[in-house]
């Protein structure tokens, strides 16, 4: 497989095609932005855990009868993938009250709610992803009823997964955000990436914040809160 030319620049990750057409590889840098690329930053080695995690995370989706985007690591930083079209919405899943959500509705961060929220937004920089709804999405055509119930369905099955996995690391899975992306013959699959970029992590014995949130609100060991949740994910693993 041989890497051909970059042709995208996201905040956190390249993407290069391949001699393949119906492959692209994607390139964890260790760049971190917030606030809609307001704040920016360096993460160092975030890459590489973002690449590995994502990719671990991809396959346990798999085994759960979720496809992805995913065909094979192929090294610290760099995976090759299924090329998709990305269907712009942004997919967040909440267990816990934090960040947005308790901003918008005026409650204290922690609730454990009795089942997770779902709620999108519209994956578009220059209006800074604005929520919508289902039935925005239709109207504006980002999605199908039918693949607004797929994606629906999997996000829901990943928070499955994810809660379970982290639960035995002894970390509380506090949220994430999820993107799709549609193969060639219109399937939808897990595409983008699951690590302390995208999720909320909590220690489950302390509550300790161990995900983005320490470099988005400037509370400091942000690279320490990556190893740390490497580390646990490895160990569980055997490794
Ligand atoms: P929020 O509470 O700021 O809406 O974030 C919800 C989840 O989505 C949280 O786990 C962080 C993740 N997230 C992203 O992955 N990308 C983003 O641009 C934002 C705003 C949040």
């Amino acid at each position: 497989m041989q890497k051909l030319e970059q042709i995208y620049e996201g905040k956190a990750k390249k993407v290069f095609r391949t001699d393949e057409p119906s492959l692209f590889i994607v390139d964890y840098k260790d760049d971190a932005t917030a606030f809609n690329g307001l704040k920016k930053g360096t993460i160092v080695g975030k890459g590489v855990i973002n690449n590995q995690m994502t990719n671990y995370f991809m396959g346990l989706m798999e085994k759960a009868g979720i496809p992805t985007h995913f065909v094979q690591e192929l090294s610290e930083r760099e995976t090759l993938v299924k090329k998709v079209s990305i269907v712009p919405l942004e997919v967040i899943i909440r267990n816990i009250s934090a960040g947005s959500f308790a901003k918008h509705y005026g409650v204290e961060e922690g609730i454990v709610f009795d089942s997770p929220t779902i709620e999108f937004s519209y994956k578009n920089d220059d209006l800074g992803d604005p929520l919508l709804n289902e039935y925005h999405a239709l109207a504006l055509k980002l999605a199908t009823q039918e693949e607004i119930d797929t994606i629906k369905k999997y996000a829901f099955a990943v928070n499955d997964v994810l809660k379970s996995f982290w639960k035995e690391c002894g970390v509380t899975l506090v949220d994430f955000k999820l993107e799709f992306g549609k193969i060639e013959d219109g399937t939808i699959v897990l595409a983008d990436e699951i690590s302390p970029d995208t999720c909320r992590l909590w220690d489950s014995k302390t509550g300790e914040k161990l995900d983005k949130d320490r470099f988005r609100r400037d509370l400091g060991g942000v690279e320490d809160a990556y190893a740390e949740v490497m580390k646990r994910m490895r160990a569980h693993n055997g490794k």
